[in-house]
């Protein structure tokens, strides 16, 4: 087994809030850093900006360029090491187009057409219909994964079903051009899913989500985070500070569950429970650890805030390797297909002859 390589990625839809952190990026940043006993890096580690996927449901392409760069120092500033990491985006490497497009004949319209996330995006983006491109999303994903012969890919809930369609891909691709001597040119790659992936918004009601306007973006100060805090629904039985709370149904506790400490968790259930904690100071309480977790993160993109141009740099670094690798994987590709010259495999190559 060689090395075992993570890619995931995201769209570009600017600042990033909690619900990206906590479902993906601080998870990123983990595998990033883990090490094997042997001091070796456990994982090679890649992140690409989904700009592409952006247009798949709106053809507005205004923001996309400064939405990339402000998700890139969300990137940065919670600690992808662009050292470790190549960071990239999808429309800069061109192969991504030429793999989706080959991939495009591995698979039915009807499959794509089953694709859960893809029925409660229409659902939720009030789609009267849907483009080509729409439909073939997760073959565009596929594409990005298999470029990079990602073995693992950390996703939240909502991409299982396209990971699973890239599995399918990976494995009718391989049945059909498995190639004579060097055999099988993908794995299969699995999903790896987060604990927190579908962080509730501040409204209590639905994933945290820029466009429903409930979120605490990794960029709030102190001040932001408290301000939003308050408008934080909790448990709607408790109304007094008196009363006995219900921690289990609470939007903010379950905030506290991922941000305050175990031993602070215990005594915030059964203070709020016994009615000796009011809603206004659990806030407060938990407003703070946010805000402290969130502490490095703001110092960091402030730096990156200054250097826009290593920014930039940074992104064109990572562009150059990963076209490298991309380049790589599409000489293979296009070997297994026969697309372009056949170089012959002879006799004594060939094990079955
Ligand atoms: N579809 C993913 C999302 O919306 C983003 C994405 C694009 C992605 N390409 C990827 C995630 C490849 C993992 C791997 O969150």
């Amino acid at each position: 087994m060689g090395t075992q390589r993570i890619l995931s990625g995201m769209r570009p839809t600017g600042k990033l809030h909690l619900g990206h952190y906590t479902g993906a990026l601080e998870n990123w940043v983990e595998q990033q850093n883990l090490l094997l006993d042997t001091g070796e890096r456990a994982y090679e580690t890649c992140f690409l900006i989904a700009d592409y996927h952006n247009l798949t449901t709106s053809l507005e392409t205004v923001d996309i360029y400064n939405h990339s760069l402000d998700m890139l120092i969300d990137w940065l500033a919670a600690g992808i090491d662009p050292e470790k990491s190549p960071v990239f985006r999808q429309s800069q490497v061109k192969e991504h187009a030429e793999l989706f497009l080959l991939f495009a004949m591995l698979i039915t319209s009807a499959r794509l057409e089953r694709n859960p996330t893809l029925k409660e995006q229409v659902r939720d983006l009030n789609m009267e219909s849907l483009t080509y491109g729409h439909l073939g999303y997760p073959v565009l994903q596929s594409a990005d994964i298999l470029l990079y012969k990602a073995n693992v890919v950390p996703v939240g809930e909502d991409q299982i079903p396209h990971v699973e369609i890239t599995r399918e891909i990976a494995r009718k691709f391989n049945n059909q051009y498995a190639h004579p001597v060097k055999g099988e040119v993908f794995a299969e790659p699995a999903p790896k899913i987060t604990k927190f992936s579908r962080l509730v918004g501040l409204d209590g009601k639905a994933k945290m989500s820029k466009s429903l306007g409930n979120t605490i973006f990794l960029s709030d100060n102190p001040d932001d985070v408290l301000k939003k805090m308050r408008t934080a629904v909790t448990d709607t039985l408790k109304v007094r500070k008196n009363d006995p709370g219900h921690p289990e149904v609470c939007t903010v506790f379950s905030y506290h569950a991922k941000f305050s400490s175990p031993e602070q968790l215990d005594t915030i259930a059964n203070d709020c429970r016994a009615g000796t904690l009011g809603c206004v100071d659990c806030k407060k309480l938990c407003a703070a650890n946010i805000s402290q977790e969130l502490a490095p993160i703001l110092e960091k993109r402030r730096h990156y805030e200054a250097r826009l141009d290593e920014v930039k740099e940074i992104l064109a670094e990572g562009e150059i390797k990963a076209k490298q690798i991309a380049n790589a994987t599409m000489q293979e590709v296009r070997e297994a297909m026969q697309l372009g010259e056949i170089k012959r495999v002879t006799c004594r190559e060939k094990p079955s002859c």
